[in-house]
Order: structure tokens, then C-alpha cells, then sequence
């Protein structure tokens, strides 16, 4: 994938691992759009990267999104790329009965968004010469964590759509990447609160560096870190060989 002159759509694009991928790409000489749910981080971003441009937009409801889709098509109809990147993380104890779920909108901002977002986007992206979706899962879609449950459920989800959907658009200019970190301290997705480097942990700077060079080199699934030791481990070609058949 070339990864200069592109136009780029990042959802939850105003901190962390999103806005980390948003100022590498300017950097590398492309138009970058972002999109979040709060406009004083989305304010902020802007500050500290002047370049980007921001649209206010929560990707896990429908008129919100088709206001962005609207907005795309209007002011950057070359889009090329779009990078399914928001997302949040809960723990939640299952034994506590559903008033635990009250309010949990998980499913909705890490699963129906992206695949929602990637649908609408699919006809904006086929025209163009070269293409791209990015969806962000996680190691945790891998080896799931039990007390994030419908975290990691959402981020298994996410794996398994990004594999059909890149068989589906085999046939098209859209390459469809897994982006699939591992833990990554430096970020608010944790309870608003940066973490610690651990021996487990890279920072978003190392996630991004690891990103750019997946993407040059069109590995469709990009772990990072130990989230590559839990990718091999989870590779089976015989696996591979039924999916092949089952979607001849
Ligand atoms: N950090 C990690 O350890 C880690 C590991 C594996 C995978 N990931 C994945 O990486 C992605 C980014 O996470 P992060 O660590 O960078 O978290 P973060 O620092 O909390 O950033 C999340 C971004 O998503 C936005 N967002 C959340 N809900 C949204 C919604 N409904 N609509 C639009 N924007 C929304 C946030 O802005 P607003 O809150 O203002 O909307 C923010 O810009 C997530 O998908 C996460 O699951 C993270």
C-alpha cells in the first residue's frame, strides 16, 4: 500500500492509538480527516496537529454516521482510506446480573460501527485506484480476557468480519487490513487513565512505526508485539485450507 498522497477517514481519531496513526499520516504527506465524539478532544487534536480535519460524529449511532458519510462525500469525495479505529473497553462482571450491561455500548461502537461504517464506505472507496479498510481489533479477539468479556467478544467479532470482508472485496482496488495491538499504555482507553509500560505493552509511537511498515508491505494482518506471538499460535493452515474451501 502506498502511503503518501492517500485521503484518510480515522474514526476516534482525537487521542491515542487514532490520533497517533492520524499524525504519522499527515507527516507521511496525506489528507487526514478525524472523527469523535467529544469536541473539545477533537479541538485538541487539531491543536496539536493543525493539518487535520475535524468532524464531530459517535459512530455508534445511524444519524451521526450518516452525517460523516454525507460530509466525506462532499468535501473529500477522493477518499481512499478509511481506518475503523473507535472504540471503547469495560469491565464487566457477568455474575452481577443485567443491570451490569446498563448503558454498555460496547457491541454497538466496536462491532456494528465498523461494520456499519465499512458498508457505507465501500462504494465512496471501489472507484479508486488503490484502497483501503483498516479495522482495529486487538490481541484480546485473539486470547480473550474474562474480565472484559464482551470486550473481547466484540474484538473476535471484529477479526472475523475483517477476514470476510477482505474475501468478499478480493476482486476490488480495497485491500482490507487487521490491525491487532497488544496492550498499549499510552492511551485513555483504560478507564480514561495511562498506563505503565509493562514487558506486555508498546506505546503508541512503536504500534505506529509497526502499522506504516505493514501496510507498505500489504501484510493484511499487522500484530504488533506479543500480539504476533498469539497470532502465530493461533494460525492453523488447516483452518486456513477450510476457510479457502468453504468460500470457493
Ligand atoms: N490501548 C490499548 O491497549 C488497545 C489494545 C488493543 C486494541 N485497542 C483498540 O484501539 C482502538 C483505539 O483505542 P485507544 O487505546 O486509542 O483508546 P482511547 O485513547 O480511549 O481513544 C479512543 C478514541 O475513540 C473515540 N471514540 C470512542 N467512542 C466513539 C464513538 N462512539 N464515536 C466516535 N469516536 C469514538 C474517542 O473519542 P471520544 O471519546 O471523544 O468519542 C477517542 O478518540 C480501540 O478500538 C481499541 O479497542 C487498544
Amino acid at each position: 500500500m502506498k502511503l503518501e498522497g492517500n485521503t484518510i477517514l480515522i474514526t476516534g481519531g482525537s487521542m491515542g492509538i487514532g490520533l497517533a496513526l492520524a499524525e504519522r499520516f499527515v507527516k507521511l504527506g496525506n489528507t487526514v480527516i478525524i472523527c469523535g465524539r467529544r469536541e473539545d478532544r477533537l479541538r485538541e487534536a487539531k491543536e496539536k496537529v493543525p493539518e487535520l480535519n475535524a468532524f464531530r460524529c459517535d459512530v455508534a449511532k445511524e444519524d451521526e454516521r450518516k452525517r460523516l458519510v454525507g460530509f466525506v462525500r462532499e468535501n473529500f469525495p477522493e477518499i481512499n482510506m478509511l481506518v475503523n479505529n473507535a472504540g471503547i473497553q469495560l469491565k464487566v462482571d457477568l455474575r452481577k446480573g443485567s443491570d451490569e450491561l446498563a448503558g454498555n455500548d460496547e457491541i454497538d461502537i466496536n462491532l456494528k460501527a465498523c461494520v456499519y461504517m465499512s458498508v457505507e464506505f465501500i462504494p465512496l472507496l471501489a472507484g479508486k485506484d488503490e484502497a483501503a479498510i483498516m479495522n482495529v481489533s486487538s490481541g484480546l479477539g485473539i486470547i480473550p480476557r474474562a474480565i472484559y468479556p464482551v470486550y473481547s467478544a466484540t474484538k473476535a467479532g471484529v477479526r472475523s468480519f475483517t477476514k470476510t470482508l477482505r474475501q468478499q472485496l478480493k476482486d476490488t482496488p480495497i485491500k482490507v487490513f487487521d490491525i491487532i495491538p497488544p496492550l498499549v499504555h499510552d492511551t485513555e482507553l483504560h478507564y480514561g487513565k495511562m498506563m505503565e509500560r509493562t514487558d506486555n505493552s508498546v506505546s503508541t509511537a512503536e504500534l505506529v512505526d509497526a502499522v506504516v511498515d505493514g501496510l507498505r508491505e500489504d501484510r493484511y494482518d499487522i500484530a504488533v508485539g506479543p500480539a504476533r506471538n498469539w497470532l502465530n499460535a493461533a494460525s492453523n493452515p488447516q483452518l486456513d485450507g477450510m476457510f479457502e474451501n468453504m468460500n470457493r
